[in-house]
């Protein structure tokens, strides 16, 4: 094909859900908060919450199990597993080692990487161009994250934002035309000066290892909008495309209102937009996979369609893809 191009696509996804469902009625008679408060300021109505086995790598490698079958591969056929967390099992190994003994994925290599809520969009990035390098034929990109074990229950404003939960998607390597399906682009950035508005405040190598989750909402609100409406802008232009050629917005699912906010910004319709944060709050890096492959599986996101996803968390770090089914 003389038009034809190398492309990163994908060929299966799948998603894993803690089986433990905590309303915001629930959370209530824990915390000094209302289904109210919850639902007007954030959306969020429920998050689940992991059980002890329900580990980041057991998650992880749940989805991923999923994505392998829908693909119809074997796990032997993955060249790489990048799993992004910033709540592994253990400070070393990666989690995405226990993902690869739990899969069977003996040819693959297999790290984590840290970018908070943005941490698939680099994951997918990072796939992406070792593709386009022809490092890798397969690549599981996932996103696994237990935040409930590094929530303060005394710290209303944070504790009730957050939930448990993987995601995953294969994404292969294959030659397409060039309105095809794959990766069209992706666009990271980084702000360490506001690396204290959201963050864990221990880590293994620090003397104080208490490891809550520490977040100064207002700020993180007030960046968020901005940088998220740029950074799908950028998106958009890189492809010589409008938000009228877009069929799907798949925001990371922080909050209801930035949402809409970055919905707005694009004059794109609510009917456009994937929300699952009603159903399973904040999730972190596993909430962008978690709510493709529910738009998937639901028939809503067909194949061929053009699919924008966009994320920001803590770092602050933000990013941006373009994606054809
Ligand atoms: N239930 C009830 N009341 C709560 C509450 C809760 N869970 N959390 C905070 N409040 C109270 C506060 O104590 C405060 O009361 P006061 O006015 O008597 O002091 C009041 O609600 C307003 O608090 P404030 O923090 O100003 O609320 P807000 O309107 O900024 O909303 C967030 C708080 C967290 C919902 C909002 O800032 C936000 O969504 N930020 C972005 C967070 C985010 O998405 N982070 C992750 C990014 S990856």
């Amino acid at each position: 094909m003389a038009d034809s191009v190398q492309r990163a696509v994908l060929t299966g996804i799948g998603g894993y859900l803690p089986e433990t469902v905590v309303t915001n009625d629930e959370m209530s008679r824990r915390v000094d908060t209302s289904d109210q408060w919850i639902v007007e300021r954030t959306g969020i109505r429920q998050r689940h919450f992991a059980a002890a086995h329900e580990s980041a790598s057991f998650m992880g490698a749940s989805a991923a199990r999923a994505a392998l079958a829908m693909a119809g591969l074997p796990a032997e056929s993955v060249g790489a597993i990048i799993l992004a967390t910033s709540t592994p099992d253990q400070a070393f190994p990666a989690t995405a080692v226990h993902v690869q003994a739990a899969l069977g994925a003996v040819n693959a290599f297999a790290f984590d990487l840290a970018a908070a809520c943005s941490g698939f969009i680099y994951g997918l990035s990072v796939a992406d161009a070792m593709i386009r390098a022809g490092q890798v034929q397969h690549v599981l990109v996932i996103g696994a994250e237990v935040y409930s074990r590094i929530l303060d229950f005394s710290d209303r404003g944070t504790c009730v934002l957050f939930g448990d939960g993987a995601g995953a998607v294969l994404l292969s390597s294959r030659h397409v035309s060039v309105d095809g399906p794959g990766v069209l682009s992706t666009h990271l950035h980084a702000d360490g000066r506001l690396a204290d508005i959201l963050y864990v405040d221990g880590a293994v190598g620090r003397p104080e290892a208490s490891g809550f989750l520490r977040m100064n909402g207002r700020e993180v609100f007030r960046h968020a909008v901005t940088l998220l409406a740029a950074a799908v802008s950028e998106a958009l232009a890189a492809n010589n495309l409008t938000a009228q050629d877009v069929d799907w917005l798949v925001p990371h699912q922080a909050n209801r209102r930035i949402i809409d906010g970055v919905g707005r910004k694009l004059g794109l319709p609510p009917d456009r937009v994937v929300v699952t944060v009603d159903a399973h709050a904040n999730t972190s890096a596993a909430s962008i996979p978690l709510a493709l492959a529910q738009a998937m599986a639901d028939g809503r996101i067909k194949p061929g369609a053009l699919v924008l996803l966009e994320a920001l968390g803590g770092g602050l770090t933000w990013g941006s893809a373009l994606l054809r089914i």
